[in-house]
């Protein structure tokens, strides 16, 4: 008899602290029989019982794994930092196995939490990641943004964005938003030059501000 095949759930896991976890997200969690989690989620749900597999740097065979998890009829749970619809393994795991098959929880986004911190929206806002590599946007295409966030958390992240900030014109705010919702957490505005000097934590979004809009 063939074997059902379960929809994969991708679960937003929020910035970090647990208060930040949606009870959404915690219930899609407690029915997994797998858990895809990066090293950093490792620890999250010790109350699940679940196998659990590193995503690790391999996306092929991360979604190989799913895919033999998958047709031996176990419920896989990917889990994302953030909100899945942002730098996360959400869109390859939707591109194999089809949008029919697949179920995303959101999170709250780190973005969301540092946009809160200064008390700005951010429908406009630009968001690009320098996460793993620096970005490829130019100096022209980023200037008309009024509101630029940065996914950091590397320091060549820093460090591209120090080299950006003056030639997007005079009048940009500049904000390190690290280890946000963590006992850790450290919020303060800083200036291009200091960006390079700064020791960056590996949870960072660099928040770059036209001045006027934070009148
Ligand atoms: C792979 S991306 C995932 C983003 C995630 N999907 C989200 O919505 O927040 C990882 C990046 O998110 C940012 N990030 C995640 N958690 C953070 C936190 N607690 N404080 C600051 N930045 C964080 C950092 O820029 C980090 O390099």
């Amino acid at each position: 008899m063939a074997v059902a095949k379960k929809k994969i759930i991708v679960v937003g896991c929020g910035p970090g602290a647990e208060s930040y976890i949606t009870p959404a997200a915690k219930a899609a969690v407690r029915k997994a029989d797998v858990l895809i989690v990066s090293r950093r989620l490792m620890e999250y749900f010790p109350e699940v019982a679940a196998e659990r597999i590193d995503s690790g740097v391999d996306i092929e065979g991360t979604l190989d794994t799913i895919a033999a998890r998958r047709d031996a009829g176990r419920q896989v749970v990917l889990l994302a930092t953030g909100d899945p619809g942002i730098a996360s393994l959400a869109q390859p795991v939707i591109r194999r196995f089809g949008r029919e098959n697949c179920e995303v929880i959101p999170g709250i986004s780190s973005i969301q939490v540092a946009f809160a911190k200064l008390g700005l929206d951010w429908q406009d806002a630009r968001i690009i990641s320098a996460h793993s590599s620096d970005p490829e946007e130019s100096a022209d295409d980023l200037r008309p943004a009024g509101k630029i966030a940065v996914l950091g958390g590397r320091e060549g992240s820093l460090r591209w964005a120090a080299g950006m900030i003056p030639k997007l014109g005079k009048g940009r705010r500049v904000f390190l938003c690290e280890e946000l919702t963590l006992p850790d957490e450290r919020f303060s505005e800083v200036s291009a030059d200091e960006l390079i000097r700064i020791p960056v934590s590996a949870r960072a979004i660099i928040l770059i501000i036209r001045g006027e809009l934070l009148k």
